[in-house]
């Protein structure tokens, strides 16, 4: 296979990720669903951009419960993704541009249409019977356990047919993996060599840290009178977490020196993302904490909804500074599961450009590896669906039902969480004209386009110099430019009692200094700059408002949503 891509040992800290969630990308054969032929359609995009990896959500064929994460068959694409050979086009379409394929990776659960649960779910003696998590009811024929599912209601899915219970974390059509069960590690890792045999680059591995349950699977403390709840003690970073990251590193990712690892990781604290992430015999290179998107209580709270800047500021920070030494951040501010990041971290109606430029300085000038999620760099914002019918999200719609039919919450106010919070709002197509269907495809979308298309579109975006996508083709390019500064240089804050602004530096070993200051507000605000920082000549980087040429020497005002970037002298 050609490649023309130099691969440094540490490639992985100095790219830039994009995340394309394929049914939404663009769609080729106008079935209304994105596929790869619609991706390799806009690869020329994705090198305008300047980014360095793609990372595709899943591909594999799946009766779609949950788009893709409930995996029916490892080693095919989804027919209405396309084929093989389409995907050894897109890999090599990558390659030859210089970038590289990182695959999502679901191995916590499979589908409950994957013929190992076929199979495991037939009789009890089946040879895959222990492929998944199955117990008898408790004697009044209930649940084995009170665990919540992520989805809502019982985690445990009675089956008529051998008279047990499964587990599913998620929905009833992705039941888990029991990996204590030699066999369904050794059939992962063989699947893994199998991918890594076909030439791919890395892998997103989806919620890794749940594969290890306490044995027992005890029931979780219940708070208030809810049924069911939150059993995460016994299965976040669980008992054999470790050894079972160490195994599969070793019998599997180790096969190609030099992959992208990220390990999705729900709950994750920063001292276990420090020892994840600092030992190399984990096989992982970073992890997707969760802290900074769970600061309004995440998906899961509907309701609740403040957060305040200096909040999010100190979230930030304190994984700065966890990892700083040893292990390694990804940077994200929005992805599939999240609701778009301008229209929640910055405002989407008069300030949405700055705002969107605010956050895009934020994501690549503190240290880690950025990833853009598709449409972020065009500024995409959230959607407002009239009704329940427009959604999609299994996630969502349960949500829903729960909410308003078992809970007796009003319908508008249910609406109107999920117009904040649903993960369809980053679900919705990219826009990339201003004609039909945002030109995305040339039949009925499966979800709804974002009518706010005829303005926010890629077409409009590309070469207009003030717009967000160029805005983020210039840090992406900066982060080459200056590695030393961007990449490996050290982070510092200043400020940190500031409401609004978040301000740091980052100084390279030669000692360069860039200084960064962020208003994270639509409120005009002001800083003074400690006398360290007083330098006599200053050189402007970057900003994202029309900047003065001089600027005070102690004192530094920003507009609503203002990032600067200077060079310090
Ligand atoms: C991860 C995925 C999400 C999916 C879940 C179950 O959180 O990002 O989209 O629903 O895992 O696979
Ligand atoms: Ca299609």
């Amino acid at each position: 296979m050609k490649t023309r891509m130099t691969i440094t040992p540490k490639h992985w800290q100095e790219a830039v990720v994009y995340q394309i969630y394929p049914r939404s990308f663009m769609d080729a054969n106008g079935d209304g669903i994105g596929d790869l032929r619609g991706i390799i359609g806009k690869l020329d995009y994705l090198r305008k951009l300047g980014v360095d990896v793609v990372w595709l959500s899943p591909i594999y064929r799946s009766p779609g419960d949950d788009n893709g994460y409930d995996i029916s068959d490892y080693r095919e694409i989804a027919e209405e993704f396309g084929t093989m050979d389409d995907w050894r086009e897109l890999r090599d379409g990558l390659h030859e541009r210089g970038m590289r394929l990182v695959m999502d990776l679901v191995i916590n659960h499979t589908s409950d249409e994957h013929p190992w649960f076929e199979a495991s779910r037939a009789s009890r003696d089946n040879p895959y019977r222990h492929y998944y998590i199955w117990r008898d009811p408790k004697p009044d024929g209930s649940e084995p356990n009170n665990w919540v599912s992520v989805f809502g209601g019982s985690a445990w899915q009675f089956d008529e047919v051998t008279g047990q219970y499964y587990l599913h974390l998620f929905s009833r059509k992705q039941p888990d993996l029991n990996w204590t069960h030699p066999k369904v590690r050794e059939s992962l890792y063989d699947m893994i060599r199998w991918w890594i045999g076909q030439g791919i680059d890395g892998f997103r591995m989806d919620v890794i840290n749940y594969i290890s349950k306490t044995e027992e699977l005890p029931d979780a403390e219940r708070h208030g009178g809810a049924r069911y709840a939150w059993g995460g003690d016994y299965f976040v970073s669980g008992p054999r977490f470790l050894e079972f990251l160490a195994e599969m590193n070793e019998q599997a990712l180790s096969a190609r020196p030099g992959l992208l690892t990220v390990g999705e990781m729900p709950g994750v604290t920063p001292e276990q993302a420090h020892r994840y992430t600092g030992d190399p015999a984990y096989g992982m290179n970073m992890v997707f904490q969760f802290e900074h998107v769970d600061i309004d209580g995440g998906g899961g709270d509907w309701f609740r909804a403040g957060w305040s800047p200096r909040e999010l500021k100190g979230i930030l920070h304190k994984w700065q500074l966890a990892l700083s030494d040893e292990g390694w951040n990804s940077l994200y501010l929005n992805n599939h599961d999240q609701p778009r990041a301008v229209s929640r971290f910055g405002q989407d109606r008069e300030h949405r450009v700055a705002s969107a430029k605010m956050l895009a300085t934020l994501l690549h000038t503190l240290k880690g590896t950025p990833y853009v999620y598709q449409g972020e760099e065009l500024g995409m914002t959230n959607t407002y669906f009239p009704s329940i019918r427009d959604y999609r999200d299994v996630a969502t719609r349960n949500a829903y039902f729960e909410q308003v039919e078992l809970h007796g919450v009003h319908p508008a106010r249910m609406l109107e969480a999920i117009h904040r919070k649903s993960r369809d709002n980053a679900r919705t197509p990219m826009q990339w004209t201003g004609g039909a269907n945002a030109g995305f495809t040339t039949g009925t979308p499966w979800i709804g386009i974002n009518p706010n298309y005829r303005e926010i579109n890629a077409a409009q975006a590309v070469d207009d110099p003030n717009s967000v996508f160029t805005y983020y083709r210039r840090l992406i390019a900066l982060r080459k430019a200056h590695p030393d500064v961007l990449v490996y240089g050290r982070y510092e804050a200043f400020a940190e009692w500031h409401e609004h602004i978040y301000a740091y530096t980052r100084t390279a070993a030669s000692g360069e200094r860039w200084l960064v200051m962020l208003n994270l507000t639509a409120i005009d605000s002001w800083l003074q700059l400690p006398d360290h920082l007083r330098h006599d000549a200053r050189d402007v980087i970057l900003g994202n408002y029309p900047l003065m040429a001089e600027w005070d020497i102690m004192e530094v005002s920003l507009r609503p949503y203002e990032a600067r970037v200077y060079r310090l002298r």
